[in-house]
């Protein structure tokens, strides 16, 4: 299947999980594909393995990201489709007070987004078909438990800019999608000693989606004609209920 040929795809956070999993799933469709990150060699890697280009960047630095936004443009040629998929969990009680996990998730899920989205959009606007797919949770449109409250805030807050987005580009043709997974089995959690994220990290691997589901997910959103958006496209493993 070669529904993404010609498509020049920029993924964040592809170093592992649903990003690099993005990254493949839309070179095997065809697509000409860059892949962002911190972890340089994880980075490079997957560029080897899909013939794409690797970019290290950390989103929450906007002059890093810009310039990594800009290499990838001029590797690909354009960029027709940014995913943002770079995200951080960690959590916690608010009681517990762990300002800095809180500082983390808002930078990397909320700012870095809109940092990568300012700096890729006159790229997207130099292209006849262009997209730009915001890797959100079910946690966007509703809290799960306590611990995961400031997380689900910051995935509200990636529904909300979506939306704007959508409103602020719809208009010169800039598709805007948020994909909404519920459990996968990622690094997500690794090393996190929390108790909540045992639990989550316990109950993803029981019944998680695999990162490979949500790539292939989002390849489908980019192979839509062009006058067809998924505003929102929720995923979740079926056995998950709650
Ligand atoms: N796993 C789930 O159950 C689940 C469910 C719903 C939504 N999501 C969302 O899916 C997205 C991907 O998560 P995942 O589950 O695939 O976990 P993951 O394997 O830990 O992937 C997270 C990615 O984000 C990157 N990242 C983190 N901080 C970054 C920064 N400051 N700058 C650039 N990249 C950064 C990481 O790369 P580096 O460390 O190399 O920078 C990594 O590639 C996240 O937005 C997450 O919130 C996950």
């Amino acid at each position: 299947m070669e529904d993404l040929a010609e498509r020049r795809v920029l993924v964040t956070g592809a170093s592992s999980g649903i990003g690099a999993a993005t990254a493949r799933a839309c070179a095997a469709r065809g697509a000409r594909v860059a892949v962002l990150a911190r972890r340089a060699q994880a980075l490079e890697t997957l560029a080897a393995e899909i013939g794409g280009a690797a970019f290290a960047a950390d989103v929450t630095d906007e002059q890093a990201t810009r310039a990594a936004v800009d290499a990838a443009a001029d590797a690909l040629g354009g960029i027709d489709a940014l995913v943002n998929n770079a995200g951080v969990m960690r959590p916690s009680l608010v009681a517990e007070g762990k300002v800095e996990d809180w500082r983390a998730m808002f930078d990397v899920n909320v700012l870095g987004l809109l940092l990568a989205t300012h700096a890729a959009l006159p790229h997207l606007r130099a292209s006849d078909r262009a997209d730009i797919v915001n890797v959100s949770s079910l946690s966007g449109r509703r809290v799960p438990n306590a611990p995961a409250g400031v997380y689900a805030a910051t995935k509200h807050a990636v529904h909300a800019l979506s939306e704007g987005l959508r409103q602020e580009l719809g208009g010169d043709g800039v598709r805007v999608t948020v994909i909404a997974p519920g459990l996968v089995d990622t690094d997500l959690l690794d090393g996190d000693e929390h108790a909540a994220a045992a639990r989550i990290r316990e109950r993803a691997a029981q019944l998680g989606l695999t990162a490979a589901d949500v790539g292939s997910a989002v390849a489908d959103a980019l192979a839509q004609p062009p006058h067809v958006l998924i505003r929102e496209l929720v995923l979740s493993p079926t056995a998950q209920t709650s």
